[in-house]
């Protein structure tokens, strides 16, 4: 992470100020430092350039961590599964596995291999509809950031779709973040590999409960990120305290009437913010004026599943077919 971030954080647990010692700086990155707050003594450590302000009272469930382990571990006792994988030509893999080829690519460093296989999968994946109306929303995510040079802060970046085009356009600072140490890992490594890396910063923390103090983020990003929390609850609260200026947040909705989606999404405590109506509520409750820009209508359906590890699927939705109602949420 960047220096200048020093005067943007504070304490995640009890918004105290911290106090930091740094180890190791490499020109204006800090790579190895240790943050330890002067109210409660909780500290936070930044290793190999990453800031980990996790708190331990959060439960969390780490996919990616998950995802990547379980998949190494079975390649490795499933050889002949593994050469299949890794060996049969790109295009006579099922869309998930050309994905999951990507995954095992990335992991051996094999980044320019790895693009093209996760291009490749995105448009098995997924419908072009579905394609369609989520470029439309990261071009109008990028069109509406360029006023402005400040820091660009995006919540639960993932794999970084937005990150990504975000840098390739912008000569801007940019903050990744999730809650999900091993996905900033690989952000990194990817980025780095690209020549992307120069101006992004990584920080680990949960988007419930974040390390920047009150008005000190003037542009918030996230692309899919919100319908990604588990139990939101006041998750919009605690991102009306930071930002200053403008939250852009791509979104999908579901139709109000799709039953069978709505039990998955329930089930797994998505529900407020997957649904338009129930959005909005909870942005204008929780203090933002909220606008939607951008609609873009278009069909879903599930992401098709492996034919080479036992079935194992990548979206757990849409459950059942639908139609999703893309847009951007511009809130201030
Ligand atoms: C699938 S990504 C969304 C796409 C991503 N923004 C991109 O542009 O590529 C959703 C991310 O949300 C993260 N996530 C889920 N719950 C979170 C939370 N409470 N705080 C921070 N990140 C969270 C997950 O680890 C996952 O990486
Ligand atoms: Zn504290």
């Amino acid at each position: 992470m960047h220096d200048y971030l020093i005067d943007m954080l504070e304490c995640p647990i009890c918004h105290g100020a911290l106090t930091w010692r740094v180890v190791e700086y490499n020109a204006d990155r800090i790579q190895e430092a240790e943050a330890q707050c002067v109210e409660c003594a909780a500290t936070y450590p930044v290793r190999e350039g990453i800031g980990l302000f996790l708190t331990p009272d959060l439960p969390r469930d780490d996919l990616w961590e998950q995802a990547a382990s379980q998949l190494i571990l079975y390649l490795r006792d499933h050889p002949e599964v593994e050469r299949q994988l890794m060996d049969a030509p790109l295009d006579t893999l099922a869309p998930v596995d050309q994905f999951f080829r990507a995954l095992v690519l990335e992991e051996r460093g094999e980044y320019d291999r790895a693009k093209v296989a996760k291009g490749l999968a995105r448009s098995g994946l997924y419908t072009p509809e579905y394609l369609a109306c989520h470029e439309s929303q990261i071009n109008y995510v990028v069109e509406h950031l360029t006023a402005s040079n400040g820091p660009i802060v995006d919540l639960a970046s993932g794999r970084g779709y937005l990150v990504e085009a975000l840098a390739r356009r912008f000569r801007r600072p940019i903050v990744a973040t999730d809650f999900s140490p091993r996905v900033l890992r690989r952000d990194r490594r990817w980025l780095e590999f690209f020549g992307l890396y120069d101006r992004v910063s990584l920080i680990a923390f949960d988007a419930r409960r974040t390390p920047f103090k009150d008005g000190t983020v003037e542009t918030l990003t996230t692309n899919l990120g919100l319908p990604n929390i588990e139990e939101p609850g006041r998750l919009l609260a605690e991102l009306r305290r930071i930002v200053s200026g403008i939250f852009l947040a791509i979104s999908h909705f579901f139709p109000e009437d799709d039953e069978a989606n709505a039990k998955v999404i329930r089930e797994a405590r998505l529900d407020p913010l997957l649904f338009r109506r129930s959005a909005l509520d909870s942005f204008t409750a929780a203090g933002w004026q909220v606008q939607v820009a951008n609609v873009c209508k278009g069909k879903a359906l599930p992401t098709p599943r492996s034919e080479l590890l036992e079935g194992a699927g990548i979206d757990a939705l849409p459950a059942a077919q639908t139609m999703l109602e893309w847009c951007v949420l511009v809130a201030r």
